[in-house]
């Protein structure tokens, strides 16, 4: 099989990724895609860079076994923790990474000031630190992460009060500091998207990085030649290293497609397809 054909490894904590997913299918529905959401340790956001690290190198490994031409690392929190060091281990893969949109924001806002919605990992890394030093010229940033809202939105509880108040308390306070752009620092958030907007209203910028991320990683197959031309449809493979249906029905929910789901497991620092026990 042509290079080309091979699928394009995406993976996050949990089901966030699925955000940037479906931006990829929406511009590139001919491309295959094998999909991990690492349930199993979900959430990555209140732990440290280097355990998330270890997560992001061993489902890498797993998304390389499965010969995947180009890894897209749509969590922001593994973005923070590994992205250059995933670059330095296999630096003949090309990787494309999420970074908090603030030079949109910085360009689009009128008032000057900009909310930043991520994770306390993301918050931490040097990665946030050196998009803030590049673009965050003039503006004032605001910054909050939004605990418990990436458990909710797992479930699939996008209309639920716990998740509108977890977001009313992080927004207002901002607004009332003059707010006018929220960046998605978070590949969960997309999701919330109306419950963000019914509160901050319609005049509020709400930037969602993944369709900038989705051209990034047509731009990148493009530039390396890897990019399928061929128009037959590609297929998704979902596997979690959580539980199947309740994965299989979170997908229905957020992204309204119907899918088998496979599992994975951990063992010793690896991904595995089968369990095994004993020695
Ligand atoms: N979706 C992830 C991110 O973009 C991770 C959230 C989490 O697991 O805490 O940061």
């Amino acid at each position: 099989m042509e290079k080309k054909s091979f699928p394009i490894g995406i993976f996050d904590s949990g089901v966030g990724g699925l955000s940037v997913l479906r931006a990829i299918v929406d511009i590139m529905p001919q491309e295959s895609v094998v999909y991990v959401a690492d349930q199993a340790h979900v959430p990555y956001g209140p732990r440290s860079l280097e355990e998330v690290k270890g997560f992001s190198l061993g489902i890498t490994e797993f998304l390389l076994k499965q010969q995947v031409k180009l890894i897209v690392v749509a969590c922001n929190t593994a973005s923070a923790a590994a992205l250059r060091y995933l670059r330095s281990l296999f630096p003949y893969v090309p990787f494309v990474g999420m970074e908090p949109a603030v030079k949109p924001a910085t360009e689009q806002t009128r008032s000057g000031v900009v909310g930043v919605l991520a994770t306390e990992a993301t918050f931490q890394g040097e990665l946030y630190a050196s998009v803030l030093e590049r673009f965050a010229h003039g503006v004032k940033v605001l910054q909050h992460t939004c605990p418990g809202l990436v458990d909710l939105i797992e479930k699939g509880l996008i209309y639920d009060d716990r998740t509108r108040r977890i977001l009313e308390d992080v927004l207002f306070p901002m607004l009332k500091q003059g707010i006018d752009t929220i960046v998605l620092g978070c590949t969960h958030y997309p999701f919330v998207i109306p419950v963000i907007k019914s509160i901050v209203g319609e005049g509020i910028k709400v930037i969602d990085p993944a369709p900038a991320v989705a051209r990034q990683v047509r731009r990148v197959l493009e530039l390396c030649g890897l990019y399928k031309e061929d128009p037959s449809q590609g297929l998704v493979t979902y596997y979690t290293t959580g539980e199947i249906t309740a994965f299989e029905g979170v997908i229905q929910s957020l992204i309204g497609t119907s899918v088998k789901a496979y599992p994975l497991f951990w063992q010793d620092g690896r991904l595995t397809e089968r369990l095994r026990i004993g020695p």
